[in-house]
């Protein structure tokens, strides 16, 4: 038996999420599914949004399905995928993005760097410190070449021409490679961006730092048709999490029209995290054959409401056993 912990959490999370969870539960009966309460709608009527408690209901899981939450603009109000991401210490931050021609792996590192959190304030100046430590740098390194290894080639998006914290991150990630044998280039962050939108297809897998993969990712993002498409994972060495790169959308929250792909291939990306590759290529495959017949959410031009574009992969897969 799989533990799966799923948050659906705010928004159309409750809406794609169990589109997501219907259809892994088609493709492996075997997988127990156990809800966990996290999120802005939470914290509204307990005045919490995720405690100790969840924390170590999102431990005992085997891997867990994530939707969104809402993080209000009240300052009192700590992100709560932030404070999962540390108290799991998922410091992989894995970005899928394919389309046709292209097929690209992003691999930021998510705990340090600019979003190390270590900032002040001084009388007419603001500091952040970008931390880029050495042992945080070799494990996002090798977590991007066993990747790597599978597939073709590494590129490491970088500023090393400007940051000696980025001289440090590209060294660990040369050695990383050049151990695995993987075959690798280096490039720089700004012309990284606009390079990928104009040859998606000269890139592979490409690691990165923390804010530069934020940016990176969004920015590719554009290439696979947007928000609704685009899945994720937060890895780290013992607790898997997935969820879609969008947030809770409140302005479409609720109606039936959020285009759950990106659930959905989160999805898949927990199935490949078991070493699931034939169902997690039926599920893709179940996907690409809906859209293929026109079938499609608002968001890509089409009139078919979430559940009933979830009702239609469900019937593909279905076909094809
Ligand atoms: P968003 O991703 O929720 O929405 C941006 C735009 O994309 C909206 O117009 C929305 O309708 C559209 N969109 C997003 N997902 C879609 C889908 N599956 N199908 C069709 N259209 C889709 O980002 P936004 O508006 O900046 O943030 C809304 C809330 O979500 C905020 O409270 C934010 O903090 C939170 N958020 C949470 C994330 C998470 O839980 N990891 C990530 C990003 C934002
Ligand atoms: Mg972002």
């Amino acid at each position: 038996m799989v533990r799966i912990a799923v948050v659906e959490g705010d928004g159309i999370g409750h809406e794609v999420i169990p589109v997501a969870r219907s259809v892994l539960g088609a493709v492996r009966p075997d997988f127990e599914f156990f809800d966990v309460e996290v999120g802005y709608g939470r914290w509204e009527r307990t005045g919490s949004a995720c405690d100790s408690g969840t924390i170590a209901d999102l431990r005992s899981a085997d891997a867990i399905l994530f939707g969104a939450v809402t993080t209000p603009p009240d300052p009192g109000y700590r992100s709560v995928v932030l404070q999962i991401r540390h108290d799991l210490d998922l410091y992989a931050n894995i970005r899928p993005v394919r389309g046709e021609g292209f097929n690209i792996v992003i691999v930021r590192e998510n705990t340090e760097g600019l979003y190390s959190g270590i900032e002040w304030r001084e009388s007419d100046r603001a500091c952040t410190l970008r931390v880029i430590s050495e042992k945080g740098s070799r494990r996002i390194a090798r977590c991007a070449c066993t990747l790597a290894r599978q597939r073709r080639h590494l590129t490491i998006g970088n500023k090393a021409n400007v940051l000696k914290s980025d001289v440090l991150f590209v060294d660990i990630c040369r050695q990383e490679a050049e151990r695995a044998g993987v075959p690798y280039e280096t490039r720089y962050i700004d012309a990284l961006c606009l390079d990928i939108l104009m040859h998606p297809d000269r890139y592979d897998v490409i690691v990165t730092t923390n804010i530069f993969g934020d940016i990176l990712s969004d920015t590719a993002g554009y290439l696979a048709g947007g928000l609704g498409m685009l899945p994720s994972a937060n890895i780290g060495d013992r607790y898997a999490f997935f969820e879609p790169v969008h947030g809770s959308a409140p302005d479409i929250a609720g109606q039936n029209i959020a285009n759950p792909i990106a659930a959905i291939r989160s999805g898949v990306m927990l199935l490949r995290h078991f070493d699931d590759t034939g169902n997690a290529a039926a599920v893709e495959e179940a996907v690409g054959k809906t859209l293929a017949k026109g079938i499609r959410t608002p968001d890509l031009g089409g009139t078919t409401g979430t559940r009933e574009f979830g009702e239609a992969v469900l019937r593909e897969l279905s076909h094809g056993t």
